[in-house]
């Protein structure tokens, strides 16, 4: 498999996550209210899965690699884009969880700025990967030689067996210091 097959399934599964929120969208507007767990738990998926583990892997070593080719023009533009939109998702879920803070917290109003954030979302994501599974992954795949192509799946293979580990070391030491602050 091409380092890219990965990448590919994991957009299929981020799609149906934006499915998701494409279907909680109307029925946030129909009831005029949200129960804040479904929105955490959304955003636990974009920026768990989507961000962390996905964005990770193209970040850290299919772009990284990519960095040290000697990429045509169309192709540099095209990452520089990719890494400016990743970084506008991690915005917009920051503001989405801040939303929802808001919310729960009694501000009414605040709902519109988290359907405004969910629908910028869901728009997002589907024109992101298309952008990389049709003009941008399998021109990228010519720059590398088979045993690079290998070295590239092996280590995202490294990267998702790690993954698990480091998100629960951190909710460990999180958790941890969130107890101290209540005991101290
Ligand atoms: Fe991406
Ligand atoms: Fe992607």
């Amino acid at each position: 498999m091409m380092p890219i097959g990965p990448l590919m399934i994991e957009h299929r599964v981020i799609e149906k996550m934006i499915a998701l929120i494409d279907m909680a969208v109307p029925v946030i507007e129909k009831t005029g209210t949200v129960d804040g767990r479904l929105i955490d738990t959304l955003v636990d998926c974009i920026r768990t899965y989507a961000d962390r583990c996905h964005h990770g892997k193209e970040e850290e070593i299919l772009f990284r690699d990519l960095e040290r080719k000697k990429l045509v023009e169309e192709h540099r533009q095209i990452m520089n884009e990719l890494i400016e939109e990743h970084r506008w998702g991690r915005v917009k879920v920051s503001q989405l969880l801040q939303a929802k803070e808001e919310f729960v917290g009694g501000k009414q109003e605040a709902l519109t700025n988290i359907l405004a954030c969910l629908k910028e979302i869901a728009s997002f994501y589907p024109k992101h990967i298309e952008k990389e599974d049709k003009h941008f992954f399998l021109p990228c795949m010519d720059y590398f030689t088979e045993s690079e192509r290998d070295r590239m799946l092996e280590e995202e293979m490294d990267f998702d067996r790690e993954f698990i580990h480091k998100i629960y070391k951190e909710k460990t030491i999180q958790i941890k210091h969130a107890l101290e602050k209540h005991i101290l």
